[in-house]
Formats: C-alpha cells, sequence, structure tokens
C-alpha cells in the first residue's frame, strides 16, 4: 500500500516537472483580455514578462532633426533623382540620413553609394530606390492595412541591411523513391508553422501573385476539384499559424472558433488582416520579385526566387509592427507618392510617322515604362541596317529654370540612348541632337513639350 502511495507520488512529481521543462509551457504571471463576448474563450492572452523581453526590439531610433522648409529642389540640385524629385535638398538630405540609420548604420551611406559619386547607380541604390517607391506606395495605397500608423523603412529593416524574416519558395524534398510519395511539405517541422505538422511553405501559395483563396469551409454543396482538398486545408492552417505567430497572438483575436468561416463572428482584425494578406501580395509580386537579379551573390533562394516579405517582415511578434508607435509622422516624405510625378502623370509614348515620341513626367528624366516597346520598331530597322543611325533629341516645357531645363531636356535624351544601348544598339550609332527649338509650348506646363523624339536617319 505504502509503496503504492510512493509509485503514484514519484509518478505525479515526475509529470509536474515534465510539464514545467516542456517546450511551451510559460511561467506565470499571465494576463488575459477579453475580446468577444463572455463565454466564447475569445481571449488574449499575454505575459508581462515576455512582453518586457520583446521591448528593445521595438525602440525607436532618434528622430533626424527637422529641416527648415523651402530651398532649391532636390532634383534641380543633383544628377540622378528619380523618386524624391519632390523634396527640397534639406528633406533629401535629411531623408538619406534617416534611411542610413535605419538600414545600414554600420556600413553607412557607402552601403548604397559609390564613394566616388553619389549619383551613379550601384545595385544596393537600384534595390533602394525600389523600396522607397514600396514605402510611398504602402503608405497612400494601402491604408486599409497601415492606416495613418504607416511603415518607414525601420519597420522592416530595424537597422540591418537585411530584414530578419524573410521567405523563398521552398523547394520540399524529393519524393520520387518513397513509399509514402509526395508529403506535401508534411512533418518536416518548420518555424514558420510552429513547428506543426503542417506544411512549411503556406506562403507560396498564399501570399503571391495570383495568391489563392484561403478557404477551409466549402461554399458550394458537395465541393471537388482544387481548393476543397485536405491539401489546401493543411496549407490555411500553416498559413494561420504564421500568421499567428506573427502577430505574437492566437487565433481568438480574429476569429470566434465556433465558426472560423463566419465574418459576423469575427473580430474587427480579422478584416485589416484580410486587407494585410492582399498588401503583401502585391508587395511581393510587384516590388520585391522583380528585384530578381539586381541582389549581391548568395541572396537568392534555393529555386532562384527572390527574397519576400510575410507578416513578420513588419510585426516582428506585436500586434502592430513597433508595438503601434507611428514613425511616418516625423517622415512626411514618405507619406505620399511623389507629388509632382502624381500631378502630371507622363503620357503613354507614340509613333509619328517615322518618329518615336517618348513623353516624361514633369521634372523627370524617367522612361515611362511603354518607353521600351515602343522602341521596339526602330531598334529593328536599327539592327537590320548596319548603317543607320539614331538621332534622338531631348525637350522640355516652357516652366522653370531655363539652365536646369536645358539639363533636363539632355537627361531624358540620354536616358532613351540608354534604352537603346540595353536594347544591343551601340552607343556610337546613337546620336545626340540638340533642336533647334527646346521648348514645344511657349507658356505653361504641357504635357506634350516634355518629350524626345528618336527618328533612324
Ligand atoms: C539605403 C540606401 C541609401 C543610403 C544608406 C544612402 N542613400 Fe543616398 N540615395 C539613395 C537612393 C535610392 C538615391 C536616389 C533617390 C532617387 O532616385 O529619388 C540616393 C541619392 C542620393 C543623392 C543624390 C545623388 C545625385 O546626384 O543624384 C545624394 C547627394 C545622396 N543620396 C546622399 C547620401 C548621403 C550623404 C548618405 C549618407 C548620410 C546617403 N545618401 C545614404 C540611397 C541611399
Ligand atoms: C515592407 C518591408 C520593407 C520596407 C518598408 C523596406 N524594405 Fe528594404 N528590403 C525588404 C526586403 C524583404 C528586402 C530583401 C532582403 C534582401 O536583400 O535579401 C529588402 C532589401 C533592401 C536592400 C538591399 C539589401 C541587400 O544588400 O540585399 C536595401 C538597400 C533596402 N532594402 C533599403 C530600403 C530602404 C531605403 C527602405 C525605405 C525607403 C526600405 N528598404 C523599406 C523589405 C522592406
Ligand atoms: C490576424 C487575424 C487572424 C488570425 C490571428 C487567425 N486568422 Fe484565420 N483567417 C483570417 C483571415 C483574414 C481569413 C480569410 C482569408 C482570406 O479570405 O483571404 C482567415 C481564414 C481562416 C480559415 C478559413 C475559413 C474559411 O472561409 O473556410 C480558417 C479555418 C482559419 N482562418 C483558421 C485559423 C486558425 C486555426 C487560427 C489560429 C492558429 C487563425 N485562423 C488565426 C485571419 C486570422
Ligand atoms: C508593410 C508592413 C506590414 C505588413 C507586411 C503587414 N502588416 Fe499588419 N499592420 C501594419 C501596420 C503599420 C499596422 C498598424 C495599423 C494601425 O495603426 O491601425 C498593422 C496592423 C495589423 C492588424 C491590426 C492589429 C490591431 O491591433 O488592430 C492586423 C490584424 C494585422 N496588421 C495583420 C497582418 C497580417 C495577417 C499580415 C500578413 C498577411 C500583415 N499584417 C502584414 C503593417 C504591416
Amino acid at each position: 500500500m505504502k509503496l503504492g502511495v510512493s509509485i503514484t507520488l514519484l509518478v505525479a512529481l515526475f509529470l509536474t516537472l515534465a510539464m514545467l521543462f516542456r517546450a511551451g509551457w510559460e511561467r506565470p504571471p499571465m494576463q488575459s483580455e477579453q475580446l468577444g463576448f463572455r463565454g466564447l474563450g475569445m481571449v488574449e492572452i499575454d505575459n508581462p514578462r515576455t512582453q518586457a523581453a520583446r521591448a528593445p526590439l521595438n525602440q525607436l531610433p532618434d528622430v533626424v532633426p527637422a529641416v527648415p522648409a523651402g530651398g532649391p529642389a532636390a532634383a534641380s540640385v543633383y544628377k540622378n533623382v528619380q523618386v524624391l524629385n519632390d523634396l527640397s535638398v534639406g528633406e533629401f538630405t535629411r531623408l538619406m540620413v534617416a534611411m542610413t540609420s535605419w538600414v545600414s548604420p554600420q556600413e553607412g551611406c557607402n552601403y548604397c553609394h559609390n564613394p566616388s559619386g553619389l549619383a551613379a547607380d550601384v545595385p544596393a541604390k537600384v534595390i533602394a530606390r525600389r523600396m522607397l517607391q514600396m514605402t510611398r506606395h504602402v503608405n497612400a495605397d494601402w491604408k486599409s492595412h497601415v492606416a495613418d500608423t504607416g511603415v518607414t523603412c525601420f519597420t522592416c529593416h530595424r537597422g540591418q541591411p537585411v530584414p530578419s524574416n524573410l521567405w523563398y519558395a521552398d523547394p520540399g524534398s524529393a519524393h520520387g523513391s518513397r513509399f509514402a510519395g509526395n508529403r506535401a511539405g508534411q512533418n518536416a517541422p518548420a518555424t514558420s508553422v510552429g513547428l506543426a505538422s503542417l506544411p512549411g511553405d503556406p506562403f507560396s501559395q498564399f501570399l503571391t501573385k495570383g495568391g489563392e483563396e484561403i478557404r477551409v469551409q466549402s461554399t458550394a454543396a458537395l465541393p471537388a476539384g482544387r481548393g476543397n482538398s485536405i491539401q489546401q486545408t493543411e496549407a490555411t492552417y500553416g498559413l494561420m499559424m504564421h500568421i499567428s505567430k506573427s502577430l505574437g497572438t492566437n487565433c481568438t483575436f480574429c476569429h470566434n472558433t465556433r465558426s472560423f468561416f463566419d465574418w459576423d463572428a469575427s473580430t474587427p482584425q480579422r478584416a485589416t488582416a484580410w486587407h494585410g494578406i492582399r498588401m503583401v501580395r502585391d508587395l511581393n509580386a510587384n516590388y520585391l520579385e522583380p528585384l530578381a537579379g539586381k541582389y549581391p551573390e548568395g541572396r537568392m533562394g534555393p529555386l532562384g526566387d527572390a527574397p519576400k516579405l510575410d507578416c513578420a517582415t513588419c510585426h516582428q511578434g506585436e500586434h502592430k509592427p513597433l508595438a503601434g508607435a507611428s514613425m511616418l509622422k516625423d517622415y512626411p516624405a514618405l507619406a505620399s507618392v511623389g507629388k509632382v510625378a502624381q500631378a502630371a502623370p507622363a503620357p503613354e509614348p507614340i509613333v509619328v510617322g517615322e518618329t518615336v515620341i517618348i513623353f516624361f513626367a514633369v521634372d523627370s528624366a524617367a522612361l515611362h515604362d511603354a518607353a521600351p516597346k515602343t522602341l521596339e520598331l526602330l531598334i529593328v530597322k536599327l539592327k537590320a541596317n548596319p548603317k543607320a543611325k539614331a538621332t534622338v533629341s531631348g525637350y522640355h516645357s516652357a516652366t522653370g529654370d531655363a539652365a536646369r531645363n536645358q539639363e533636363l531636356a539632355k537627361s531624358r535624351a540620354m536616358a532613351v540612348q540608354g534604352a537603346l544601348k540595353s536594347a544591343g544598339i551601340a552607343e556610337d550609332r546613337v546620336v545626340l541632337e540638340k533642336p533647334l527649338a527646346e521648348q514645344a509650348n511657349v507658356a505653361g506646363e504641357d504635357p506634350k513639350a516634355r518629350r524626345v523624339e528618336v527618328v533612324v536617319k
């Protein structure tokens, strides 16, 4: 009898100790906050101790002191300003200093610049320029997710050139020779899905271009086909584990677990998350994936794809990134998509007779996206006829500083020369010809005046 009691006690002691040392067990104190109606188990559990441990990650960098408004435009002082052409020199320089502290505090300006010439486009600068566009796009066009809190480079970078949380397509394991066949990414515990036996790469399927429907519950009777399989269900749960982990929360932050599907029973945060999923798809498909080939050696994924972002890239374990702090209010330059460029976008390039005409935005020498396509016929002609030369003439509108405008007309012509060169036409076959009259209109900001004309002679 006595022996029986001792054994029971020993087992109980062993189980208690085992529980204390098990992964996933957290030492109290725990705090819970009720999110839904009582009795639904919709509570948010947090621990002040782990909260305090996360605090250093949310430490904000010092704000770079504001500069007086006004002064010359950065685009008129520097040679190669394509995105920040709506800023004054003072605001431009302030942003460069801030960007350095957010992205490359150790490496300094030279992480993105060639010290012998700040205007030169080195790969890191080309990436950073696209990042500037991406950041402005998030703040201007994804308010449904980031509200007025917005993001800066620091939200993702936190003082390092390569953000901590990225993903690549997972090549999976070879499965040809095994009886089990395709295990759909399972049984290979991945931190991305909380070490659960769920597909380790829920991202490729859901978080980029053409992302699939994130659905478990069918909306039709007797569902068949893709999107209604167990595989789809497991991938959905994988993504949900990632979302919960990235936000440092649990499923009831967004769902009433009585019905995961039901939007009426979900919290408002689920709607914010819905927009977040669409935002991440947009950023990966339109900003990060096209940067493939621009990164330094060894930065690509096992399948050669570019690094991509997910919910953790910004959130890093918090419901709101940086515990809800807004850095954007101190850097309005990152809040809008370039005022100037937005007010007067460049018209599409056109062909008139033998001449290709490419238009430009106000105060910009950046080529229209459709320019290479419009130049194609000319390029074919030049390649078929090795003696022919292309003459390129740049024009500007009548507003603005005359000397600066002449520079601008020349930069525009040079941008087109660059496009022809990258299409394989030797530089010496492209003649820059100064037109007799550089402006087409005599007064005002005529979009048809800001152009380059190309003819084959
Ligand atoms: C994280 C990358 C990054 C860092 C770090 C950086 N820059 Fe830049 N810099 C850029 C980009 C991108 C542009 C082009 C902006 C555009 O096209 O609108 C640029 C352009 C410039 C230009 C204009 C050059 C020209 O003639 O066109 C100057 C000047 C400049 N930066 C100065 C600095 C200084 C000074 C520092 C350090 C305090 C710095 N930058 C740090 C990315 C960076
Ligand atoms: C939403 C998240 C996000 C924001 C905001 C963001 N970045 Fe990035 N950035 C990334 C990701 C993801 C990469 C790819 C990581 C890599 O380079 O391997 C990256 C890469 C870069 C790189 C290339 C680093 C290298 O050497 O590979 C530079 C430079 C950079 N970002 C600058 C900036 C600047 C400047 C800003 C602000 C204007 C900014 N980023 C804003 C996510 C972000
Ligand atoms: C931050 C909010 C958030 C958290 C946390 C979250 N989800 Fe979701 N969940 C969503 C959103 C948004 C959708 C709908 C996605 C869509 O339609 O694009 C969704 C969809 C689902 C669906 C599919 C419902 C259907 O229509 O068939 C299931 C199942 C689900 N979540 C389960 C979970 C589980 C389990 C957890 C915890 C591990 C969890 N979710 C955590 C936001 C969240
Ligand atoms: C570009 C950075 C960025 C990315 C990537 C991002 N978020 Fe957010 N998210 C934010 C910001 C900023 C806020 C705060 C907005 C505010 O202040 O209301 C936020 C807020 C939220 C909230 C509301 C939290 C609350 O307490 O009300 C949810 C839920 C959320 N995000 C889910 C997601 C999910 C899910 C993903 C991935 C699919 C994601 N986010 C990706 C920047 C991001």
